[in-house]
């Protein structure tokens, strides 16, 4: 099957969150499934940099504006055998800041413009190929591609070439004013509820979600969450009406780049021990080191967190966060850390420390009030890092709470709380002490962690099988 996904994120080339570690170990484990998965990225200024020899691939006179033309480059080091296709558009894309905003942390003021022209190119490759090859599947991941199965159906290749919406996070919709319809290049016709009409203006995700084969998110709590009001963010009715056509596939996480330096539990000691020295955190309290790694956002429930910290550090608990975003909790945290010698604050983006606290740490915490997949806590199981997480969407398809069932029957790997309030956030910290303070059942629980199956086996089988029958939907 070959299939083009579609994406504004690609780890190792760029990333702000899950969806670019997702993009970019995708190819390489559908591989294994006969799948010829190449990746579509826009060519921002750090992208293009990073590319092993691009050759020119296609060219397009003028791309909204612009000369536009696709290089072909191999995913990863010169040696890997995925190949990527990057979107170079210097009027679009060649710019200080980042994906998404400028370096004043404002969105760019013509995004519509710079990921319709991604979806737009998307959909050319659909119809016509690229170089002598053709896709069968356009997998579209999030709002930025979420025009992709609209412009094919306007080339009238949607007959042929089969499209798969994901919604990695339904935040963010890709909203743009009805007079840019023209500019954008959509079909007028489609301008109403049923079409991408939202609110009176444009979403290229309803686009998405409207005009695409298939459907899925990436985790099955999330597929059926994302139908309620609660969850929906104003688009649960529209994914009501696509129920049959909507599945939850969990994310799985990278074995090659997220491998413990340790084998055996005993050795994490030693780890903890380096990462509190690293951190100026006390090395004599009893209680657990417990670790963040988050985009400080509504979204992370970071703020409940601060309200419920207490109950930790109150009983010999100690917290270390590595995070950006939200200027407000990004202070709040540092004025903790200034005034309470347990936290320690890391503001910024750092993936080597992220390895640290991983590594270092006795358990993880993730209390989203929503959380598509998540993948911290996925990092946390493989590294016996426990996982306290709130009761939503992947969090609480990929933990196993220590509720009596759990530890009754001795298959528990993590703690989930339910609902999201510092309240119950500080009731789990106080179980998980008492956990702490229970070696035999804290040491079972690690080993259940680590052998939990994080990797994408699983997944991509369910990637693969889906891409055949969709495939198999196109055929005469
Ligand atoms: P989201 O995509 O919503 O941000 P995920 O849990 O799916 O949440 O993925 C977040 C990814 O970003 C993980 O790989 C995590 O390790 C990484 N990450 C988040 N914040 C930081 C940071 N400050 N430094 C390093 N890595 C980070
Ligand atoms: C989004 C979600 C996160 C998910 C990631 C990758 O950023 O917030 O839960 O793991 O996408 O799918």
């Amino acid at each position: 099957t070959r299939v083009l996904s579609v994406a504004s994120e690609c780890v190792p080339l760029i990333k702000t969150g899950g969806l670019a570690d997702v993009v970019g170990a995708l190819p390489g484990a559908l591989a294994v499934h006969g799948v010829d998965m190449r990746v579509l990225l826009p060519g921002y200024r750090q992208v293009i940099d990073k590319l092993a020899a691009p050759t020119v691939a296609a060219e397009y006179g003028d791309l909204f504006g612009g000369p536009a033309r696709v290089l072909k480059a191999p995913l990863g080091d010169a040696k890997s055998k995925q190949v990527l296709y990057v979107l170079e558009a210097p009027h679009l894309f060649d710019r200080d800041g980042g994906p998404y905003m400028d370096p004043k942390g404002n969105d760019w003021r013509d995004n519509p413009e710079r990921f319709a022209a991604l979806s737009s190119v998307a959909a050319m490759i659909g119809a016509d190929g690229i170089e002598d090859w053709h896709p069968q599947i356009l997998h579209c991941h999030d709002w930025q591609a979420g025009f992709a199965p609209l412009y094919l159906r306007e080339l009238g290749a949607a007959g042929r070439v089969s499209t798969l919406m994901t919604i990695h996070n339904i935040a963010f919709q890709g909203m743009a004013s009805a007079s840019r319809i023209g500019t954008l290049g959509l079909p007028r016709t489609g301008f109403h509820q049923r079409g991408y009409e939202f609110w009176d203006s444009v979403s290229a995700l309803k686009a998405g979600l409207v005009y695409s084969d298939k459907l899925s998110t990436v985790s099955p709590t999330y597929a059926s969450e994302l139908m309620t009001k609660e969850f929906g963010m104003g688009l649960d009715g529209v994914l009501r009406e696509r129920q049959e056509d909507m599945v939850g596939i969990l994310n799985g996480i990278d074995e090659a780049l997220w491998t413990p330096p340790y084998k055996t539990i005993a050795e994490k000691a030693k780890h903890k021990a380096a990462l509190r020295k690293e951190l100026d955190l006390p090395d004599d309290w009893p209680g657990p080191l417990c670790v963040v790694i988050s985009r400080l956002t509504e979204q992370k429930g970071l703020d409940i967190l601060m309200q419920a910290l207490p109950a930790l550090l109150d009983r010999g608990g100690q917290l270390a966060l590595l995070g950006s975003g939200n200027p407000g909790l990004e202070e709040a945290f540092q004025r903790k850390a200034q005034k309470h010698p347990g936290v320690a604050v890391r503001i910024g983006y750092d993936e080597d420390l992220a390895q640290r606290l991983m590594a270092g740490g006795d358990a993880i915490l993730v209390p989203s009030r929503f959380e598509p997949c998540g993948l911290t806590q996925l990092y946390g199981l493989r590294y016996g890092t426990l996982p306290l997480v709130a009761l939503t969407g992947g969090l609480a398809d990929t933990v196993i709470n220590a509720s009596p069932a759990g530890l009754a029957a001795g298959c528990a790997t993590g703690l989930q709380f339910h609902p999201v309030s510092a309240q119950a956030l500080a009731q789990a910290m106080m179980r998980l002490i008492t956990l702490y303070q229970d070696k035999e059942t804290w040491t079972r629980m690690m080993t259940n962690a680590m052998a939990s199956p994080v990797s994408w086996t699983h997944s991509a089988a369910k990637y693969a099988a889906l891409y055949q029958d969709m495939v198999k939907a196109k055929q005469p």
